[in-house]
């Protein structure tokens, strides 16, 4: 059975796996009408992996005897203009999901919620995945810089940057 607080600390996170996958599906919608059709690709896959992220946490929750909260998503605030915004974006998104993690796996060891805890470390291994793929694509871009061939170039090939993640 889950404590309140472990289950507070998870839903919590639950709602922003949620907010995660809203945000990639603006990015997704931005790059699709702004004619970059791999990067809208990557975008909506990596929504759909958000989304599993948050169904996981609504599984646990309930399966240990507690509730998933399924609450409000705000509107993602994101303001992009260029490829390089949409990645900084995703990245700095990334460092703050990691580190809410982390406040989640803080919280189970000081419960002693040794299961939990163990559960968690799937999202602990996601992050340092993610993270690292978005400081790889983020390093890729600024060799393009604004060569309009290495942008097209990009688009297109992005999609085997999504596959080497393995993630959701
Ligand atoms: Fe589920 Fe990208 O964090």
């Amino acid at each position: 059975m889950l404590s309140k607080e472990i289950e507070k600390a998870l839903n919590e996170q639950l709602k922003i796996e949620a907010e995660s996958s809203h945000h990639y599906l603006a990015m997704a919608v931005w790059a699709e009408t702004e004619g970059y059709p791999g990067i809208a690709e990557f975008m909506y896959q990596h929504s759909d992996e958000e989304r599993l992220h948050m169904l996981k946490l609504v599984k646990y929750i309930n399966e240990r005897g507690g509730k998933a909260d399924i609450s409000d998503i705000a509107k993602p605030k994101i303001k992009l203009n260029n490829i390089q915004d949409v990645f900084k974006s995703l990245y700095e998104h990334e460092v703050s999901v990691t580190n809410s993690i982390n406040e989640v796996v803080h919280v189970c060891l000081s419960n002693k919620d040794y299961s939990t805890h163990n559960f968690m470390q799937w999202y602990v291994a996601e992050q340092l995945e993610e993270e690292a793929l978005a400081r790889e694509i983020l390093d890729r871009l600024q060799l393009i810089g604004n060569d309009k061939g290495g942008m097209y170039l990009f688009d297109r090939d992005i999609k085997t940057f999504h596959n080497k993640s393995g993630s959701a």
